[in-house]
């Protein structure tokens, strides 16, 4: 089974690329850009990732991506990602970035996605990988920071699919994101949202009926509200599930608890993804391997992951059926 899961084509479609930045990349940018980070050797950044809800690891999470400056940084981090992904042969990515997590800082927006973006190409014409781009708000910060983030992208529209939401799920409603989701849309933008990774399955039904979103990232709290599911398989809502993530945050306590088998076999169209890898202690086989090793599956239902994921993935249609 081991084999059959590495070999496995697979499709991620929720991966932060600031959460791929591994320790040595991570000790390397700092020394190379002369920034202060508080860890002296990589076994004491390792330390540091113990986490014990969302806001705990995001308060590292941000403090890593403070060693990325310039457009390098960005496409060696995305670069080292893609690698990672021939090795795991994930054919198609769908990959988000935190832009405001970078200009506040005073790093330009074009930095940001052009370094990325390079490396998105350099990863299709020489690794045979297609991806897309996403464009995450920080739910934490106001309306009128999105707003201006929207405003930035606008310029970039040719290499940006969607935008979508994350960051601080409790204290932070979808409610407040309204009027700038309208606005995505009306520009052109697909739309996605974390929603239901801490908090309650209403938090989904809002960021259905008020953000419009086509899928939700995580989304694993749904089962607290039978009808939700239902509404989930008849409509064809996709779940981006995490579960590593879910385990070091502590949204289920053991991997063994985890709903994704129980989701997929009610017929939910849940896929597998990372989230945030270098985090959270494996990437794309590793989370396949994590969820088969506590709820073991058969060849159908392991590859029904891919399966669903080519059908939630933001690709055209031919190319759909051409994975497929
Ligand atoms: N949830 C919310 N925000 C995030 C996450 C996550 O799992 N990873 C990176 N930003
Ligand atoms: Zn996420």
């Amino acid at each position: 089974m081991k084999e059959f899961i590495q070999y496995l084509p697979k499709v991620e479609l929720h991966l932060h690329i600031e959460g791929t930045l591994e320790p040595e990349l991570m000790l390397a940018l700092a020394k190379r850009n002369n920034i202060d980070i508080p860890f002296n050797s990589i076994a004491e950044v390792r330390d540091a990732y113990n986490f014990h809800n969302l806001q705990s690891f995001l308060d590292i999470y941000f403090q890593g991506a403070d060693v990325l400056i310039k457009e390098q940084d960005f496409f060696e981090l995305t670069w080292a990602y893609l690698l990672r992904c021939q090795a795991d042969n994930v054919v198609h990515t769908e990959i988000f970035f935190d832009p405001q997590a970078h200009t506040q800082r005073g790093i330009c927006f074009d930095t940001v996605v052009n370094g990325i973006h390079r490396a998105l190409i350099k990863g299709t014409t020489e690794l045979g990988i297609s991806s897309k781009l996403i464009m995450c708000f920080l739910r934490h910060l106001d309306e009128e920071s999105a707003f201006k983030t929207l405003a930035q992208a606008q310029d970039h529209q040719d290499k940006i699919i969607a935008v979508g939401l994350d960051s601080t799920e409790l204290g932070h409603p979808a409610a407040k994101f309204e009027q700038v989701f309208k606005q995505a849309i009306k520009q052109g933008f697909l739309t996605v949202a974390h929603a239901g990774e801490e908090g309650p399955a209403s938090n989904i039904h809002e960021a259905l009926r008020l953000l419009h979103i086509t899928r939700i990232d995580h989304g694993v709290r749904c089962t607290d509200d039978e009808e939700l599911v239902q509404q989930l398989v008849s409509e064809r809502i996709p779940l981006t599930v995490c579960p590593l993530s879910n385990i070091k945050l502590k949204v289920f306590e053991r991997m063994e608890q985890h709903n994704i088998v129980a989701l997929l076999r009610k017929g939910v169209c849940v896929t597998i993804n990372s989230d945030d890898p270098a985090y959270f202690g494996g990437y794309m086989t590793d989370n396949f391997l994590a969820v088969n090793q506590a709820l073991p599956m058969n060849k159908t239902e392991i590859a029904q992951f891919t399966f669903n994921a080519i059908a939630a993935s933001f690709i055209s249609k031919s190319e759909k059926q051409r994975l497929t």
